[in-house]
């Protein structure tokens, strides 16, 4: 099953796992590291849009907002989303060959670890913005940090029954297998690309080192 497909299927389940309590600290903290008063800002693979409301408020009236996705379902979503909102709409488009030219800053969350060659795409986010824009990615990951490593098994079942193609077999025995190692990886080889391009980082944690956010300004 492809990505969109996927999602598609799971648009309205999907839209209250990212609606959770507690996410939207995360969501405004991405939204305040690549995104300024009267910016452009692109949100690349958007889903159904949460990250929208605070992108709009951060870049303010001045400012715009284009969320991005390939999963027509979703965006359905995402554009009920920002009927409301003046400065903010979403497009059908695929954010490895992104149809936009030209921005301020570029944001993706829980989106690199779908890319087959995600330092590729993030390359392209960096040539969009240009020199000085900024470029954010929000991941999911297991994690280092004391507090959560118990719940590393769990973290690996939640990313089993999130992947699209895998089997009920797959989900059950990911807490004892490196299911998410590839997922790692490509938010590894996305963090590694963004640090070769960038200046003035900063690095975030939330949920006990499970979510990851990562921004920086382009040389
Ligand atoms: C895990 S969801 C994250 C959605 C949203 N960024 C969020 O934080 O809630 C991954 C999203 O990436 C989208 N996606 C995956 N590959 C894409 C691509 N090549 N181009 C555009 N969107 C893509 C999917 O359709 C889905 O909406």
């Amino acid at each position: 099953m492809g990505v969109a497909e996927f999602y598609g299927r799971w648009a309205a389940l999907y839209d209250r796992v990212a609606t959770a309590p507690g996410v939207a600290r995360w969501r405004r903290a991405a939204a305040a590291h690549v995104a300024d008063r009267g910016d452009f800002v692109v949100e690349m693979g958007c889903g159904t849009g949460v990250n929208l409301p605070y992108l709009s408020e951060q870049v303010g009236p001045e400012g715009t907002v284009v969320g991005v996705d390939i999963t027509g379902p979703l965006l359905d979503r995402a554009r009920e989303r920002v009927v409301e909102l003046d400065n903010a709409s979403v497009v059908r488009g695929d954010a490895t060959r992104p149809p936009l030219s030209d921005s301020d800053g570029v944001l993706g969350t829980f989106v690199c670890g779908l890319f087959e060659d995600p330092a590729a795409v993030i390359d392209d986010w960096c040539d969009l913005v240009g020199s000085g824009g900024r470029v954010a990615l929000m991941d999911a990951t297991a994690t280092e940090e004391p507090l959560g490593r118990p719940l590393n098994p769990l973290f690996r079942a939640f990313v089993a029954a999130g992947a699209p193609g895998s089997t009920p077999r797959e989900v059950l025995r990911a807490p004892f297998a490196r299911f998410d190692a590839p997922l790692s990886r490509r938010v590894e080889a996305s963090r590694t690309a963004l640090a070769a391009r960038t200046e003035d980082r900063r690095y975030e944690t939330f949920a006990a080192g499970f979510v990851g956010l990562l921004s920086g300004r382009v040389h």
